[in-house]
């Protein structure tokens, strides 16, 4: 059981910040995902925390062993900070059998006491005992997949870094992987630092999230606060899919921002009611936390796809009009890509029923649905 700590740690490459100075508390047991698009930095933290990369500055700590700090030149190795790696690049030895691939690092390391036993309990583990023979070209992608993890668990590290370890197989099969292997880690009580930029794979397999943007981490928190209550515009558009409202003050009566009280607590709305309008109709208030005072450049306002409603759901629904451009059957739902009128961008909607292409439908939307946070 480990508890990993980061305070400080900073790695810069030329004139690229790939991690800005960062603090960081990593639970023991804890799953972690970090998830960002390509470049922001996601790598570049685990190889920090594996002892690949050198911090520029900071310190890191694995449970009470500092295994790197910057002013005081500690850095401990790889093979010495009690972790296991698995690669998006399997790196599996194709001369070797799995047998072999998998008690490779023991035998590197000359710790080969009860290795046959080790080896084999690593190959249950992930339900591939028998397979000791066979050759990597001889296992599916999948297989491959799950000796890779039995080679990095077999030494029983108390840690384990996972480096998009399912982007190389087929989308079926990445679903069924993804909760397997959350079950073996959880089975092992491993520490886990999971890097993706798949945000369902993060959100399915993570106790806790960090979204990385540029070097930085722009939001750590649960998966269900990160898709409801992202904390910025970025966050928002790049988990899930957000439908953008350019003016929300012309579909409801926006009156007043007030400041957000926490520095990430951007753009909550904290009350809706209603209040008279002069053309008589029902309209809502909107009270949102944001940057400033008025809706100006820096606020937005955007709504998931499964909030908006084709019929009225509510006597608070503000509708609007939109015409439909592409229709797609899921099995499940419709998914409809539709113009919204005066909308700049256009909307993902969901429908139970066939709705034509060039349809002009009347979309509801519920204001304390709206996700507003700052731009
Ligand atoms: N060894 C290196 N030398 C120079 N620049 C590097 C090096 N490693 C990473 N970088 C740069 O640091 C930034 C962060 O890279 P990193 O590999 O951490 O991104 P990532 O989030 O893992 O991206 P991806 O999703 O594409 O794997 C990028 O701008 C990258 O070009
Ligand atoms: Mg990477």
């Amino acid at each position: 059981m480990a508890q990993l700590r980061l305070e400080g740690v900073a790695k810069r490459f030329g004139e690229v910040q790939a991690l800005a100075p960062l603090d960081l508390t990593i639970g023991s047991g804890e799953f972690l995902g970090v998830l960002g698009p390509s470049g922001c930095g996601k790598t570049t933290l685990l190889r920090c925390l594996a002892g690949l990369e050198t911090p520029d500055e900071g310190t890191i700590s694995f449970g009470d062993q500092v295994v790197f700090d910057g002013t005081r030149g500690i850095q401990v190795p790889p093979q010495s900070r009690g972790i296991g790696m698995v690669f998006q690049d399997l790196a599996l030895w194709p001369h070797l059998d799995v047998f072999e691939n998998v008690a490779f690092t023991l035998r590197a390391r000359k710790d080969t006491k009860d290795l046959t036993a080790r080896v084999e309990a690593a190959l249950e583990q992930v339900r591939l005992a028998g397979y000791g023979d066979r050759y990597p070209h001889q296992l599916s992608g999948g297989q491959q997949q799950r000796i890779a993890f039995a080679r990095a668990v077999v030494n029983r590290p108390a840690v384990l870094f996972m480096d998009e370890p399912l982007s190389a197989l087929d989308a079926a099969l990445r679903i069924d992987l993804r909760a397997e292997l959350t079950a073996l880690t959880k089975e092992l009580g491993l520490t886990a630092v999971y890097v993706t930029h798949d945000q369902e794979e993060a959100m399915s397999m993570s106790d806790r999230i960090l979204v990385m943007e540029e070097g930085h981490v722009r939001q750590d928190g649960l998966p269900e606060a990160i898709y409801q209550r992202p904390s910025s515009f970025f966050v928002a558009d790049f988990i899930g899919r957000l439908n953008l409202l350019d003016r929300p003050e012309r579909y409801l009566d926006v009156t007043r921002l007030v400041p957000a009280p926490a520095a990430n607590g951007l753009g909550e709305v904290v009350s809706s009611g209603e209040a008279a309008s002069a053309d008589g109709a029902a309209r809502t208030t909107v009270v949102a936390g944001g940057a400033g005072d008025d809706l100006g450049a820096g606020v937005a306002a955007g709504i998931r796809p499964e909030k908006v409603h084709l019929s009225p759901n509510g006597a608070h629904s503000a509708a609007l009009e939109a015409e439909v451009e592409l229709a797609s059957y899921l099995g499940d739902r419709y998914e409809l890509r539709c113009r919204v009128d005066g909308a700049s961008t256009p909307w993902v909607v969901y429908s139970a029923r066939r709705v034509g292409i060039g349809e002009r439908i009347t979309l509801h939307v519920e204001p304390e649905d709206l996700i507003v946070t700052a731009r």
